[in-house]
């Protein structure tokens, strides 16, 4: 496992980039009249398959990509942040450090820094006396399912260690920084944090939870990832977080039932999804998909139903799952487990491909994951439906949504000798319709190396 610290820091390959350091100092030193003293660069990631399963304590195999927020920063003594964007729509903010910190409004990106800080204030909270002068410059899309807000979360508190000369080691950092990020109001799960402290070079991750593990899994040879993004803006804290957040509770439902369907064969009783894998080692997650498909009708069902099938008071059910009155009372259980557990499988399957070099098998479980995305967990659109069709048709060995859904990218297998036409077809099927310019569009798909994770640097 990784034991990288926020702090002292390392002497890594320049992947901040020359032109955009140069930038971001000149800029700095224009707003704060001072030069920096730190830069942080926290990367986005792209997931590869095991979408929704994190929350779930089930695996992902995502990898870090070449798009990142950088932070540069410097301490100041008196407890404030001080937070500026290079790009001018994204306002300066201030606020003081303390145990609780007031939220600014919903959908405001100054939230993400304010996660990181009440995150880090709770953890380790006497020793970060002083606050920070600290300017952002992102080059993630946001809404894209790319995780720009967990690189903003985790480079805000990389920002804020190295500020304060605190050392968290970043397997730490991975655990608490989800819970931190719920401060925007999320439910998230800990793959995008994980990933952009933990990623390495070249490589996929593989990722468990609870507690967290990874390790590396090779790319197959000859094949790349392309990215390309469905231009549907999916953003986690907007119009998505109902979307993502009633997906979080119907599988907190589902697992009730489970729990309720094993009865005595359960030694204890279920965190989540997960503890299945460690519960019944050896047996296959698809078992317990049917068995509650023969208890559970495949139809949404209301919280009464559902608190009648395990037998407890709706109201019980409601405080115990967190469920909120936003969420609505229909809740598609089935679908749901269906999705998670199969999607589980093919997490382990996938590895395999992976290891074997296969890569036509990786491909097919990844058009299989997108289905069930699709079906089971309908989280989909149709600017995604087709431009995984256009991909298909393009050549790609694999094509898939990629993050919470609703929008935002695809991630796609697609054979090096193979790339330019892929490239060129999706280019003409998808793009060339919504854009004047060429140029435009090459800015909206793009393929890259697998980076490693975050990095923090002294001047
Ligand atoms: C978002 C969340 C992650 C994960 C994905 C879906 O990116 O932040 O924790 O749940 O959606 O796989």
């Amino acid at each position: 496992m990784n034991q990288k610290l926020a702090h002292p820091m390392t002497e890594s390959t320049d992947t901040l980039g020359d032109r955009r350091l140069t930038r971001l100092v000149h800029e700095f030193r224009r707003r704060y009249g001072r030069s920096p003293a730190f830069y942080v660069r926290a990367p986005g990631r792209v997931n590869l398959l095991g979408e929704h399963t994190d929350y779930n304590g089930l695996p992902v195999l995502p990898m870090a990509i070449d798009r990142n927020i950088v932070i540069a920063g410097v301490s100041r003594p008196d407890g404030v942040v001080m937070l500026q964007n290079i790009e001018p729509q994204f306002g300066a903010r201030q606020y003081q450090l303390s145990q609780d910190i007031p939220p600014y409004a919903a959908g405001d990106w100054g939230n993400y820094s304010k996660a990181a800080a009440q995150g880090l204030m709770r953890y380790c909270g006497g020793q970060l006396r002083c606050g920070a002068q600290l300017l952002v410059d992102g080059n993630l899309p946001s809404g894209a399912g790319l995780s720009s807000s967990s690189a903003l979360v985790v480079g805000n508190a990389l920002a804020l260690l190295a500020a304060n000369e605190v050392d968290v080691p970043f397997v730490t950092l991975a655990e608490l920084l989800p819970v931190a990020e719920r401060y925007v109001g999320t439910l998230s799960g800990g793959m995008d944090q994980a990933t952009s402290l933990l990623a390495q070079q070249g490589h996929a991750l593989r990722i468990d939870f609870f507690p967290l593990r990874l390790r590396t899994v090779p790319l197959p040879q000859g094949y790349s990832i392309v990215v390309c993004h469905s231009l549907v803006q999916a953003e986690k804290s907007g119009p998505a977080k109902r979307g993502y957040n009633l997906r979080v509770i119907e599988c907190r439902l589902a697992c009730r039932i489970v729990e309720r369907a094993l009865g005595s064969d359960l030694p204890r009783p279920l965190q989540t999804l997960g503890d299945l894998v460690t519960l019944f080692p050896g047996r296959s997650l698809v078992d317990f998909v049917s068995l509650i498909g023969t208890q559970v009708p495949d139809r949404p069902l209301s919280l009464g139903q559902i608190a009648a099938i395990i037998g407890t008071a709706p109201e019980r059910l409601r405080s115990e799952c967190h469920l909120t009155a936003d969420l609505g009372d229909r809740f598609a259980v089935l679908r749901r487990l269906r999705h998670v557990l199969r999607e589980a499988e093919r997490v382990d399957q996938a590895e395999d491909a992976l290891r074997a070099g296969d890569a036509p098998g990786f491909g097919r479980l990844m058009d299989a994951s997108h289905q069930s995305c699709r079906d089971d967990y309908e989280i989909s659109c149709a600017e995604l439906e087709e431009l995984v069709r256009v991909a298909k048709e393009a050549g790609a060995a694999g094509a898939r949504l990629t993050g919470a859904g609703f929008g935002g990218c695809t991630v796609n297998l697609v054979a090096d000798a193979d790339m330019q036409t892929f490239l060129r077809r999706v280019d003409r099927s998808f793009y060339h319709s919504r854009f004047a310019s060429g140029r435009d569009a090459h800015e909206r798909r793009f393929t890259f190396k697998p980076q490693s994770g975050a990095e923090v640097r002294r001047v």
